[in-house]
């Protein structure tokens, strides 16, 4: 039977956009799931939305939406953004989902009746942004949130209690036995000293506001947002439902639960969520890894100061395998990673393009000059033996490096060792000079044992970086013509004797970065988010009538076509009440024909018909444009074709 490994994010606040910090846990996740499908495993990965709680509220009242609409417009953020990372997650949980809402109540009935719960009152000063009361010591500045530096404000109310202090010589009796449950150990000890310090018992319900989920035998009050969030982990897996299955399988009969956290909320996780598993009697079965913060040269990302960077900008312009890279391979394990557009395109440059785009584009190239394409290892015996042996021997130790970092989670220096060995197999090159053997008709085979070790290598760091590079993982397999059984972690490193014959060329691989143009390119798109913060452009005003003037229509795709000669255009037949017209659109770019059929758009309707590249177009479709992509925007299903916006 296969292991089972079940891993999480945080499930994120849907308080914005997503930037490369959250980017950062989800592609982390996402590789370390990989990873372990690569060994075998039998995986599950959950990542979600955390839906309630006042800050939700309010960001919603400002955005003049409901909290639910809100939410449900966020939630999508998230999940379009994950797709578009290629992230694989198995589940992806929202908070006010009914699985997860009828559960949390259930919870805190069950521990309300234990009397792990108890009502009683606070007084004491709440940080609305962290969701948290803090102490007068622990104020900062006055009356100012330690963790966020905002100001706190004075509440009063009545509220239930979570008995912390009962457990927590358990608890730290659990962390001192299983001394491998929070990494790194810094941080552990972080926690370890918490909890010595003393815990208070925690408040866990809320009456100022009602964006939470009731407590069902007192519904003024809301549960703290973070029982309700911590509980994800587990109602996800079908936990207190009428089918508990995966729960049964993945976390009580699991092998390895792993709960990816940043540093800053270790110690909900470390402290209230095993407390909470302690007062239900279920095992506390996950490891936790807490990671350090991408900053920015000036601090953390923040929209204020307009420095922050979205994954969608770097993906756009320099493709997701240099992104997802760049992000698990910057941050050095533990700590905090700063970004800068130098050190990214410096990054892709080094790593991706000079040592592994061309340790890949000159073997192929070599391998088809000398040999036609096609080689094996058939001499054993030169004067070169010694520099092919330093090279099996470093990779043997490499793939020992890299499963143990990885085994740690150390991603980053995981990737490392695989750097080691992409250099070690470009210095093969320089060792045996190919060139030169090609000139002399008896040393051939040598010459043919080398290709053989520098294709052999390449296969080999192709399969470590699998988790990680995507595409570009396959292409190369595509371009050696690697077998899909050799293509797998354990089929990799025995010395397999493969006959290869490799295609003519790789194309495009990675690309060459021009550093200069690069950094300003991404320094622009930073500074863009920034203008558009501060100020949003706005058109000259116009009357209701200039406004009526033009005729929005609902209009239903019934069929889609790239244009012949236009490689921007799509054309699109679409339904708008009283005909089916043709509208030419230049979203070509962006959107495959099919994905437009069955879609209800906008359409400009009285707009004068006009042939672009030849084909007639009468309407022009609306759309939005974000960080240089177009979207179009749908109308709502429930409106027929033809329905006049107004
Ligand atoms: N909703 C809670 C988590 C509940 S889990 C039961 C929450 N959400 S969050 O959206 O604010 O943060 C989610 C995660 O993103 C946290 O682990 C946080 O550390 C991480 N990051 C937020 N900004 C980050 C960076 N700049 N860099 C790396 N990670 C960052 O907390």
């Amino acid at each position: 039977m296969k292991k089972t490994f079940f891993i999480t994010t945080p499930i994120y606040y849907p308080s914005g956009k997503f930037h490369i910090g959250s980017a950062y846990t989800t592609c982390l996740c996402d590789s370390l799931t990989r990873y372990k499908q690569l060994k075998g495993y039998d995986t599950r990965f959950l990542t979600g939305t955390d839906e309630h709680g006042l800050k939700i509220q309010e960001a919603a009242q400002a955005a003049g939406k409901t909290p639910q609409d809100h939410v449900d417009y966020i939630a999508t953020l998230a999940k379009d953004l994950w797709k578009f990372l290629k992230i694989e997650n198995d589940d992806f949980i929202r908070t006010t989902e009914q699985r997860h809402e009828t559960v949390v109540a259930d919870i805190f009935e069950q521990l309300l009746k234990q009397d792990d719960i108890y009502l009683g009152s606070y007084v004491g000063n709440y940080c609305v942004q962290c969701e948290a009361y803090f102490t007068p010591t622990q104020l900062v500045n006055g009356n100012h949130c330690p963790d966020c530096g905002r100001e706190t404000t004075l509440l009063k109310e009545e509220t239930y209690f979570l008995r912390l202090s009962k457990y927590a010589d358990r608890l730290l009796e659990f962390i001192d036995k299983n001394p491998d449950f929070i990494t790194p150990e810094t941080r552990k000890n972080e926690v370890v000293a918490f909890v010595k310090s003393g815990l208070i018992d925690l408040s866990v319900s809320r009456t100022a506001f009602d964006w939470g989920i009731k407590v069902k035998s007192n519904p003024k009050h809301v549960i703290y947002v973070w029982i309700d969030a911590l509980s994800n982990y587990i109602t996800a897996l079908g936990y207190g439902s009428k089918d508990p299955s995966l729960y049964e399988k993945y976390w009580v009969k699991g092998d390895e639960v792993l709960h990816v956290v940043g540093k800053d909320i270790l110690r909900f996780h470390a402290v209230y969520w095993p407390i909470m598993l302690m007062a239900l009697n279920i095992p506390i079965k996950f490891k936790l890894l807490a990671h350090g913060w991408y900053m920015m040269k000036d601090g953390k990302m923040s929209k204020s100061k307009g420095n922050v960077v979205y994954p969608e900008m770097l993906v756009n312009r320099f493709g997701l395998d240099a992104f997802r890279y760049y992000i698990v391979r910057e941050m050095a394990f533990g700590n905090d990673g700063v970004f800068t557009p130098e050190d990214f395109v410096q990054r892709i440059n080094s790593d991706l393009v000079n040592d592994l785009g061309n340790l890949v584009s000159r073997t192929i190239s070599m391998v088809n000059k000398y040999f036609d394409g096609t080689v094996s290892d058939t001499c054993h015996n030169h004067e070169y033996r010694k520099f092919e042996v330093e090279l099996e021997d470093l990779s043997k130790e490499v793939v020992k490096n890299y499963h143990q970092a990885m085994d740690e989670f150390k991603i980053s220096n995981a990737l490392q060792e695989v750097s080691r060995l992409v250099a070690r197999t470009n210095k093969l090159i320089d060792d045996t000079n190919p060139w030169n053997l090609a000139k002399d008709e008896a040393l051939k085979p040598v010459l043919a044992s080398t290709m053989y070790h520098l294709l052999e290598s390449i296969r080999m760091i192709t399969i470590l970086y699998r988790p990680v590079l995507l595409d570009s993982c396959d292409k190369i397999f595509d371009a050696l013509n690697v077998e899909t059984e050799l293509r797998s972690m354990d089929k990799g490193f025995g010395g397999e004797k493969i006959h290869y014959h490799v295609e003519k060329t790789i194309s495009h691989l990675f690309p060459r970065l021009d550093s200069e143009k690069e950094v300003e390119y991404i320094k622009s798109q930073m500074n863009s988010v920034k203008e558009k913060i501060v100020e949003i452009p706005q058109k000259s005003e116009i009357t209701i009538d200039q406004f009526d003037a033009v005729d929005i229509k609902v209009g239903l795709v019934v069929e889609a076509m790239k244009h012949p000669n236009a490689a921007k255009l799509l054309i699109l037949k679409v339904n708008t009440g009283e005909r089916i017209r043709q509208v030419v659109s230049g979203i070509a770019e962006f959107y495959q024909p099919d994905q437009l059929v069955g879609k209800k758009l906008l359409v400009i309707a009285n707009l004068k018909p006009v042939k672009l590249r030849n084909e007639l177009s009468e309407g022009m479709i609306l759309c939005g444009d974000h960080e240089g992509k177009i979207y179009i925007i749908e109308a709502n299903p429930l409106l027929e074709p033809g329905s006049t916006v107004k």
